[in-house]
């Protein structure tokens, strides 16, 4: 297994291109099961979990094809990706491809649109959660979908196809709000999604939809309505600017006391993020080109903070505002109150000295004045690269190991870092 070397202490100084978003890619890749004609991805970002998505999609019957570039494109950007899935070979999405990436159970909807039936594996547990699946199930059986369990798989079935239907959310998912979108495009009817999550990848998969001919109104807000068509075309679409990699190298930067240029990101995506740097004391400028993150010399402030939907602070930057709030002058209280078990960072980055005390769903983070390195382990995508941005501010070597966490979600970390000035090298594993 591969592991990442960080010798810290590095400003970093430069420009980072700001990838395709993993959690828009995703859900993308699954909207081509709505159609048999050919959807054209853009700037994919090469991540291990795009891969395994792949085989999962291949498995359905999807044809998969990676293009070459286009004129205008240069080699910083993305994947293009072709997705035909012309006729659907199998509408069962085993466990063994499930329980390596839980999105990968966001296929349930278009099965189920497109066929009229679907049987999934129930995605289990995760490191981060629980994560039930409840809102989903209920969103299909207003659609009006019969839904059984059967030897950990949902079974769904509506043979005389879905149909229009008011779906009411009683909490925020993006998953759930997703299915339903991609499930209720092709039901017969209007259906209206209450409480819809307001994330920008959720807006992204809409307008990917509407290429292909769906009807739907009120995106961006948490009141979605749909009006049902019969069938979807093919479309091309480019995958929206990745705002968790941004935030996560506008900390890095912060951390670092650097000036980095975060190139195609997308300010307009960020939501409480950019207020929160700026409350913490770091510069941040919109440019023609992105963002440039600046902090020369200026303390870190401490900051008290809760995870929210966006267009709250997200629990995917949760863990790297941790690390960056380790080294404020003051005590930080992050509170996470998305994932009850978000925390697995915690202990790590206690073994690169920082002062954190765990109450619940609540961190107290007393700021230290030094960090020192020393081996730690990756346990989930973002926790991971938490250890990064400690590491890079830490004196002394950090090595992290298990790093096929930060593969699945961040691409040419490593890359991107070195480019800025970073001591950082990947050292491959046997
Ligand atoms: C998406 O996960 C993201 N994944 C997560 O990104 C992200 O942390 C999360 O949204 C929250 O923003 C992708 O986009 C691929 P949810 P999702 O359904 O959709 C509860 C990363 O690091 N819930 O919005 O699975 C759930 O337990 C990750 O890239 C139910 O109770 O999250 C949680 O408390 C990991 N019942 C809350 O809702 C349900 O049926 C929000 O979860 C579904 C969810």
């Amino acid at each position: 297994m591969d592991r990442i070397r960080i010798r810290g202490g590095n400003r970093l100084a430069g420009t980072i291109n700001i990838s395709g978003a993993k959690n828009a890619a995703l859900p993308l890749m699954i909207v081509s099961l709505l159609t048999p004609e050919t959807l054209t991805l853009t700037n994919v970002p090469r991540l291990a979990d795009v891969r395994l998505l792949q085989r999962i999609l291949q498995n359905h019957g999807v044809d998969i094809m990676i293009a070459g570039k286009r004129p205008g494109q240069n080699g910083q950007q993305g994947d293009t990706k072709q997705l035909s899935a012309k006729t659907i070979a199998d509408t069962t999405a085993p466990y063994e491809l499930v329980s390596k990436m839980r999105a990968s159970f966001w296929v349930l909807g278009p099965l189920l649109a497109r066929c009229g039936e679907a049987k999934v594996s129930l995605p289990g547990g995760c490191a981060i959660g629980t994560r039930p699946v409840d809102l989903h199930l209920m969103a299909m059986e207003k659609l009006g979908a019969s839904i059984a369990i059967e030897g950990g798989y949902v079974v769904a079935t509506a043979p005389k196809g879905l149909r229009g239907a008011h779906i009411k959310f009683d909490k925020v998912s993006v998953g759930a709000t997703h299915a339903a979108l991609m499930a209720s495009v092709l039901a017969r009817g209007d259906t209206i999604i209450e409480n819809a999550a307001r994330e920008p990848e959720v807006g992204d998969v809409a307008q990917c939809l509407i290429k292909m001919g769906a009807r739907i109104e009120g995106l961006h807000s948490a009141t979605l309505k749909v009006s049902g068509v019969s069938s979807l075309s093919g479309a091309e679409h480019e995958v929206i600017a990745d705002r968790i990699e941004t935030g996560t190298y506008a900390m890095c930067a912060g951390m670092t006391g650097g000036d980095v240029l975060l190139k195609g990101a997308r300010p307009d995506t960020l939501g409480e993020v950019i207020a929160v740097m700026r409350r913490i004391g770091i510069g941040v400028d919109e440019t023609n080109e992105g963002l440039r993150i600046l902090r020369n010399g200026q303390a870190l402030e401490p900051i008290r903070i809760d995870t929210e939907p966006y267009p709250g602070f997200p629990t995917d930057c949760q863990a790297q505002l941790m690390a960056l709030m380790s080294m404020a002058r003051g005590t930080s209280t992050i509170r996470e109150t998305i994932f009850e078990n978000r925390f697995m960072h915690v202990q790590e980055l206690v073994r690169l000295g920082a002062d954190i005390h765990l109450h619940g769903d609540t961190a107290e983070v007393h700021g230290v004045a030094k960090l020192t390195g020393a081996p730690v382990m990756a346990t989930d995508l973002r926790a991971s690269v938490s250890l990064v941005i400690a590491a890079l501010a830490a004196e002394g070597e950090t090595m992290i190991s298990r790093v096929y966490h930060l593969d699945r979600g961040f691409e040419t970390l490593e890359e991107k870092l070195a480019a800025c000035g970073a001591d950082v090298t990947r050292i491959a594993g046997n």
